[in-house]
């Protein structure tokens, strides 16, 4: 599935936004709360491994999305959540 993540700036803007009905977007307030629910027992500090974790943001979104949706995230939105999370640190 394809997932686009939207820019902060993007977000903060409080226009309706027109994305296709099967592009799940992230949300970074979202993702706090998803990691602290799914993630903070094992992972207390993600800084750690997002810092081995390379390549531009788009890079780094598609490695995220894969590795987790066999670990600990396998809701679609709450993936694209943490990882908009995971990218904003
Ligand atoms: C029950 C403990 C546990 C939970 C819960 C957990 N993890 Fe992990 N995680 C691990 C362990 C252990 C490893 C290292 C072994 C592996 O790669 O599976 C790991 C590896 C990772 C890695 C790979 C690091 C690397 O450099 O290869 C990432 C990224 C990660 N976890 C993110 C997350 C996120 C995001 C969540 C929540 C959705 C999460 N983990 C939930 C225990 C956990």
């Amino acid at each position: 599935m394809l997932i686009r993540f939207a820019a902060v700036a993007a977000a903060l803007l409080a226009a309706p936004m027109a994305f296709a009905d099967d592009e799940i977007v992230g949300d970074i307030d979202r993702g706090v709360d998803a990691y602290d629910a799914s993630c903070v027992e094992c992972h207390a500090r993600p800084e750690r491994f997002m810092r081995d974790i390379e390549g531009d943001d788009e890079e780094r979104a598609e490695w995220l999305d894969e590795f987790l949706v066999d670990h600990y995230a396998e809701d679609d939105q709450d993936r694209a959540d943490i990882i908009a999370y995971l990218l904003d640190l």
